[in-house]
């Protein structure tokens, strides 16, 4: 046993020795060779050799440095017939209220005490029904308007907890009317429309992904779900989306396109749908997708957000994560600080309050910094990007016009950039650096 240990350490000797000399570092050979050189002359050539350690590792240091923190490029791909898109997500909201009757007919259901107050306050409770009308379209932009109803309406003839159930029965939910669908998918596909709640009030929602954790089923849960695959479309597939209003209403509807990966936000750009009109519209994407090697590196290396990011800080009020998500986020803390309500439309933590009449009119005072996400004296989590970024741009829209049923068609361009988040130094990379920097 002894005996082969030694054999083995002798071998590595000669090896070392062998490798020494063949260096090509010529000063380590001139350490060790025969003793031809002086002892001034080694101590020099030690001295060097040491250098040129430290020199190698910094350097490989650096290299290292540059693959921890920063080894993802965006690249132009150009692999223009693979390319696979997914179909963006359709929000659409209408403004067509159900008759008032209906309103107080709910309402009275999920009020009894409501009885004796309505004679006493019958003008105040009037106020009250046009107030609720409204909060299906307000928002930030808008709830500044709400100053003269918090002057006069000082009862609360519905609990804000019930501001949702209510403002969805009310509001037109095109999955309920029968006959003929309000959509057509492209590519002959079907997906699910589903009511959903946005910083637009209550709205409708088309192909939904991340949305679905605004519908009222899903409202309040943090599971995931792979029920809701978007549909993806390639270079051979024709990509329009039909959207036909029910002819018994008569509002305007605005329509929203984003990513699947994407909820849509109050600053977002809309199509806007007449009643009664055909509106012809296209829509071109501009693509950041990310390559299958980049997505295990940590969010700080890839500089960007999957909505499933193990590890990461998770937002508090969402089981995924996603840029506009995030924003949400910032907004539910400004809200809650200075006025200690949410409204209705985001999801809530158990202690946190949904905004009645004077919390809304009270967020109106702080318009610019929720419509910006941003407060300095509120601290909002850094937000990065979506990895997957599809940003659905307004390429062409001609005029609406006079037509029997209200109609939106819309074509999705196939985009023709597309820029990929790649590796630049991948772990095989490192090691040939450090190699290449060592010898
Ligand atoms: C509501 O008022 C009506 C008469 O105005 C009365 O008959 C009824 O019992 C009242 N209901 C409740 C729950 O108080
Ligand atoms: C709204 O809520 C606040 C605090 O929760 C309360 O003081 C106020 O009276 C409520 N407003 C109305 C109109 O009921
Ligand atoms: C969410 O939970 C709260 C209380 O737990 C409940 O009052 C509310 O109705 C739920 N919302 C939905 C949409 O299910
Ligand atoms: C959203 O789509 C992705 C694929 O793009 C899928 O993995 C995920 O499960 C979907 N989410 C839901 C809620 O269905
Ligand atoms: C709406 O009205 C138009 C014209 O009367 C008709 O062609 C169309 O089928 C109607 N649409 C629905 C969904 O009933």
């Amino acid at each position: 046993m002894a005996m082969k240990k030694s054999s083995i350490w002798n071998s590595i000797a000669d090896n070392t020795k062998y490798s020494v000399s063949i260096s090509s570092i010529s000063g380590v050979s001139y350490i060790c060779n025969n003793g031809k050189r002086s002892l001034i002359e080694r101590i020099f050539w030690i001295g060097m050799v040491i250098c040129m350690i430290i020199l190698a590792a910094w350097q490989g240091l650096s290299v290292y440095t540059h693959y921890k923190e920063r080894p993802v490029i965006v690249t132009v791909d150009n692999a223009y017939f693979e390319w696979k898109f997914e179909f963006p997500t359709a929000t659409i909201c209408s403004v067509d209220l159900k008759p008032d009757s209906q309103l107080r007919t709910i309402i009275e259901k999920l009020n009894l005490k409501l009885n004796i107050s309505r004679q006493l306050l019958g003008s105040e409770y009037a106020d009250f029904i046009n107030y609720l009308q409204d909060l299906a379209f307000k928002n930030y932009m808008s709830y500044h308007e709400y100053k003269e109803y918090s002057a006069r309406i000082k009862r609360e003839f519905l609990h804000p907890d019930q501001y949702m159930e209510v403002l969805d029965e009310v509001t037109l939910n095109i999955a309920e009317t029968t006959g003929k669908p309000a959509i057509n998918f492209p590519m002959k596909q079907v997906r699910p429309v589903l009511r959903v709640f946005t910083e637009w009030g209550p709205c409708m929602v088309a192909n939904p992904n991340v949305s679905i954790y605004f519908t009222p089923k899903y409202f309040n849960s943090s599971n995931l779900y792979a029920d809701y695959q978007p549909i993806v479309f390639t270079v051979n597939d024709l990509t329009s989306f039909l959207f036909q209003k029910p002819n018994s209403t008569k509002g305007v509807s605005h329509i929203y396109f984003h990513a699947p990966n994407e909820v849509m936000e109050i600053m977002d750009r809309k199509d806007t749908l007449p009643h009664q009109r055909f509106l012809t519209s296209k829509y071109e994407a501009d693509v950041v997708q990310t390559s299958q090697n980049v997505l295990p590196l940590t969010v700080e290396q890839k500089n960007c957000r999957l909505p499933l990011d193990y590890g990461e800080e998770p937002l508090l009020h969402s089981p995924v994560y996603s840029y506009n998500l995030c924003k949400f986020e910032c907004r539910i803390k400004i809200a809650l600080k200075y006025c200690n309500c949410t409204p209705y439309y985001y999801r809530r933590l158990a202690h946190e309050p949904i905004c009645n009449l004077s919390g809304l009119y009270c967020l109106s005072k702080y318009k610019t910094q929720l419509i910006y996400a941003r407060d300095s004296s509120i601290e909002c989590p850094n937000c990065l990007q979506n990895c997957d970024v599809y940003v659905f741009r307004g390429y062409e829209t001609a005029l609406p016009y006079t037509f029997l049923q209200t109609t939106l068609d819309t074509g999705i361009i196939f985009p023709n950039i597309v820029y990929i988040r790649n590796l630049v130094y991948s772990k095989i990379d490192l090691t040939g650096d450090l190699i290449f920097y060592k010898l």
